[in-house]
């Protein structure tokens, strides 16, 4: 309990009060309101002016004197904030300060030093963070053909679909079985915004279709996606359908050579190439669905030094080798780090058969 100035008045006048002394300044919100009998009594975080005092005993039959109240209990404001009296100083030293938030579910990253105290973790997460249902830590690499992680669930419901929001698109996302990045929505905008209206996009690693989603709802585009994850499929469906865009991206399920081959063959202005670790293998399908010309957005993995130079070199010589022109690279740059010295880039490169 904690003493404080107050001002007691009839119950019935409670609420203009209180409104009152909150919008001059002087209601401590740290302390809690409290009834005595047909009065509250409503904490004060300093003394009245004098004028105020008379007018609040004049017209509302109000007191002023000291009461003792409860604290309202503080919400810790960071995760660090809360675990701060649960670890000591080396461990909270290497709690982590940020995780990816898909719809309601983080994804952290928990250090080696932390084992054992994963449940801490999300705990702290999940009382900081109110809009966060679940709490999963990465349990592997990104790996195989889907490009998918294991995750373990450390806190929260146990439930991996949710609904995430990415600058106006909804995406439905499986986190256990599909590949999708929050950190590339500044990407996905910067290539949505290059598209024109009137164009049709191949976008040919398209996991549950961010890039699809967002181009169409922003440009009058038409969109193919490829995927080769049957459930990334589904969700990408899923999203079509939530973001009511049925006559504009066109989902196909399966391999991108093979479905290009047999039947998206010179029929695109852009082609989107998000696999970082394999898009050179698949220059020659991406040029062959563009019709004569057109451009390519190739993202891929590369170590410093010079990690952007280096990869524009390595598109240029893979697309001259196949017989096209590079007309021009119209943007190239890193789009995030995902280890030490080592860089996700994109290359924007136009492109040219004669
Ligand atoms: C790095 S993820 C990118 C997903 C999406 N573009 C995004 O931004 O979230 C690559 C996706 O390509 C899919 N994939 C891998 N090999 C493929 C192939 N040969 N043909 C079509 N899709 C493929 C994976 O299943 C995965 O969903």
């Amino acid at each position: 309990m904690t003493k404080a100035l107050a001002v007691v008045v009839p119950r019935t006048r409670g609420e203009e009060v209180r409104r009152l002394l909150a919008s001059i300044g002087v209601l401590d919100h740290g302390l809690r309101i409290k009834t005595l009998g047909d009065e509250l009594a409503i904490p004060l975080s300093r003394p009245l002016p004098r004028d105020v005092e008379e007018r609040l005993k004049s017209g509302y039959e109000a007191v002023v004197r000291e009461e003792s109240f409860e604290e309202v209990p503080k919400r810790p404001r960071t995760v660090l904030e809360w675990l701060s009296d649960k670890l000591p100083p080396h461990l909270l030293a290497v709690v982590p300060r940020s995780w990816d938030l898909i719809g309601d579910i983080a994804i952290v990253e928990v250090p080696d030093e932390l084992s054992g105290r994963e449940r801490l973790i999300a705990e702290a997460i999940l009382a900081v963070h109110k809009n966060v249902k679940s709490v999963y830590m990465k349990a592997g690499p990104v790996s195989g053909d889907f490009r998918v992680r294991e995750l373990k669930l450390i806190g929260g419901e146990d439930k991996s679909v949710t609904i995430h929001r990415e600058h106006g698109a909804l995406l439905y996302v499986d986190v256990k079985s599909v590949y999708f990045s929050p950190r590339l929505a500044t990407e996905r905008r910067r290539v949505a915004e290059q598209v024109k209206d009137g164009e049709v996009v191949l976008d040919m690693f398209s996991g549950v279709g961010p890039f699809a989603i967002q181009i169409a709802l922003r440009k009058r585009a038409i969109v193919h996606a490829i995927e080769l994850n049957p459930i990334a499929y589904e969700c990408l469906k899923k999203n079509i359908e939530l973001n009511k865009l049925k006559d504009r991206v066109i989902p196909h399920l399966g391999d991108a050579r093979e479905v290009v081959e047999e039947g998206l063959l010179n029929k695109f202005d852009r082609v989107i190439m998000n696999l970082p670790e394999r898009s050179l293998d698949f220059v020659d399908v991406a040029l062959k669905a563009l019709r004569g010309s057109g451009i390519l957005h190739v993202y891929m993995f590369k170590e410093e030094p010079k990690p952007v130079e280096r990869a524009e070199e390595v598109v240029r010589l893979k697309v001259e080798e196949l017989g096209w022109r590079v007309v021009r690279v119209s943007y190239s740059g890193t789009v995030r780090q995902v280890a030490p010295r080592r860089w996700q880039v994109v290359i924007d490169c136009e492109v040219s058969r004669h």
